[in-house]
């Protein structure tokens, strides 16, 4: 991922060299903001109602209203798309509840902090596979909010990099939540499709979103159940999914094989699928 030029900041659109907030920002001293990753395809935005709606929840649940209409989200990521000649990539959205006194309790009233930038990335077409490890998931009882307080899952994401793993796969109480950066499916050895059911422990993924509406159509419905850990060792596929990559297949997990460690043939259909909703031909 490369970070373009040009950058949305309070109304300007500036270099992100030259994009200056407040140390005072309450996004920087207490971690309190929310935040949105929109996919970029062919010049654009992918699934982008989704993704406003989830921030409108995101931004009442900080007790926060909108700084902006949805009309106006739309024009401001068309702008951003177009002035950095943005063809794939990802646009990243903050919201913070801006520049106030330190002070735990929420300030009367504050101007937010409105941020948004693009990062370029390569279309990949191919279906990745990846090591994952499982953890303790470690982390707060508001996981459905999308928020940048995500020191948890940063350490949690390092753990698995330190044991050369992409993705650290969480479990509380034996039982799967998430990634952390990702939603995950699984599909048992006889070819059903199940992920866990929303709740607030885990972030209500945009792509999740997709692939279950996908599902219904491609005839193979996603049952959203709990999902115990033994479930997940003796799944015949892992995936995670986000909206930076897609469709990812776990072929280790904790060193164990997934699957045949191969051919992924459900995850290849849904991959290709996809793909032909965000415009990307294979
Ligand atoms: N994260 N769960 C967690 C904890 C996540 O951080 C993400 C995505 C997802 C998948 O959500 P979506 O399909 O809407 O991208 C699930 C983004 C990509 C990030 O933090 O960069």
């Amino acid at each position: 991922m490369i970070n373009m030029k040009e950058c949305y900041l309070n109304g300007d659109y500036v270099d992100l060299a030259n994009a200056r907030i407040s140390v005072l920002d309450r996004g920087f001293i207490f971690g309190e903001g929310v935040y949105e990753v929109i996919g970029v395809h062919s010049r654009k935005p992918f699934a982008l109602s989704l993704h406003l709606n989830r921030l409108d929840h995101n931004l009442s649940e900080m007790g926060l209203s909108n700084p902006l209409s949805s009309e106006s989200w739309s024009s401001l990521i068309s702008t951003l798309i177009s002035r950095n000649q943005c063809v794939f990539g990802t646009i990243y959205i903050q919201v913070t509840r801006g520049d106030a006194p330190r002070n735990h309790e929420f300030p009367e009233s504050s101007c937010p902090t409105v941020f948004a930038m693009l990062s370029e990335s390569k279309s990949k077409n191919e279906l990745e596979k990846v090591v994952a490890i499982t953890a303790e998931d470690e982390r707060w009882k508001g996981c459905h909010i999308k928020t940048t307080s995500l020191f948890a899952n940063t350490r949690l994401r390092n753990l698995a990099a330190n044991q050369g793993a992409a993705e650290a796969i969480l479990i509380h109480n034996g039982y799967l939540t998430e990634g952390a950066s990702s939603s995950v499916f699984i599909v048992s050895k006889g070819g059903a499709i199940y992920t866990p059911p929303l709740g607030s422990n885990i972030l209500p993924g945009i792509t999740r979103e997709v692939v279950i509406q996908l599902s219904s159509s491609m005839g193979v419905p996603v049952i959203e159940e709990k999902i115990v850990i033994s479930r997940l060792r003796s799944a015949n596929e892992i995936w995670l999914t986000n909206t930076s990559f897609g469709i990812r297949c776990v072929s280790v997990l904790d060193g164990g094989v997934v699957g045949d460690g191969h051919h992924y043939e459900v995850a290849k259909r849904f991959h290709k699928q996809l793909s032909i909703e965000k415009g990307i031909i294979l």
